[in-house]
């Protein structure tokens, strides 16, 4: 993704932003430039609060100047924009390649009107090219992990490939902002979303998946030379 096409796409997503409002910040690069073009339109005299869905998001927020509330002060969320790992039929969604999915969908599912903002490369017809991230508690998590493999063989994912996440210095698992581990689950394919996302949220031991359905409606396209603006 180039970094005028995610530029693009992030700045025509402040089109969505109106005064006044409280706005889910979502994380990525892409979230993250959508959040250093706010800082300027804030700085020219815009009132928004925002909710951070990292601490990465929360300190790239307060250096740029966006006004930060806490999610449980907040009473309505207007807005969210996020970036996306996949983009699928319906706007049907992997997230959390940077391994904030659980944050990201509680701000998500609370939010008025979620906007996505990609690159092309990011739209595809079906969903699973990209390892799907299943957030996990890190008791019992082995066994957990053994479960959401049968889930996915269940659901028709050919031949699953789980790997747990290590931190960038590859010695230990990587930790989510909520203390849990990640499992990065490459599937080629998930046929049947809906029934896979159903039953991963049903295991035991599951946080939370990458699999976002229904939490957007609006996703933006940036190219080299625009942004289209695509709706459901
Ligand atoms: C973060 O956990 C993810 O859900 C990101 O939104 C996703 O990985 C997209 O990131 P980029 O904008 O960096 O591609």
């Amino acid at each position: 993704m180039s970094a005028k096409a995610k530029e693009h796409a992030a700045r025509a997503a402040l089109s969505y932003v109106e005064a006044g409002m409280t706005l889910g910040l979502g994380s990525g690069s892409t979230a993250e430039i959508f959040v250093e073009l706010l800082g300027l339109v804030v700085d020219e005299g815009l009132s928004v609060r925002g909710i951070a869905s990292s601490e990465q998001t929360a300190d790239l927020a307060r250096h740029v100047g966006v006004p930060l509330i806490d999610i449980e002060q907040a009473d309505h969320i207007h807005l969210t924009v996020d970036g996306a790992d996949e983009v699928g039929p319906e706007f049907a969604m992997i997230k959390g390649g940077g391994g904030r999915l659980l944050r990201e969908k509680i701000i998500a599912n609370a939010s008025d009107l979620g906007v996505c903002i990609v690159d092309e490369s990011k739209l595809v017809d079906v969903l699973g090219a990209y390892p799907l991230p299943v957030e996990v508690d890190p008791f019992g998590y082995t066994i957990t992990a053994k479960k959401v493999f049968d889930v996915l063989v269940a659901a028709g994912c050919a031949t699953p490939v789980m790997e747990q996440r290590y931190a960038d210095d590859g010695k230990a698992p990587f930790i989510t902002d909520g203390g849990n581990y990640i499992f990065d689950c490459t599937c080629t394919a998930i046929p049947r979303v809906r029934q896979v996302a159903a039953k991963l949220s049903a295991v035991p031991g599951v946080v939370e998946h990458g699999i976002f359905l229904d939490l957007v409606r609006v996703v933006i396209v940036g190219t080299d030379d625009g942004a289209d603006i695509l709706e459901l």
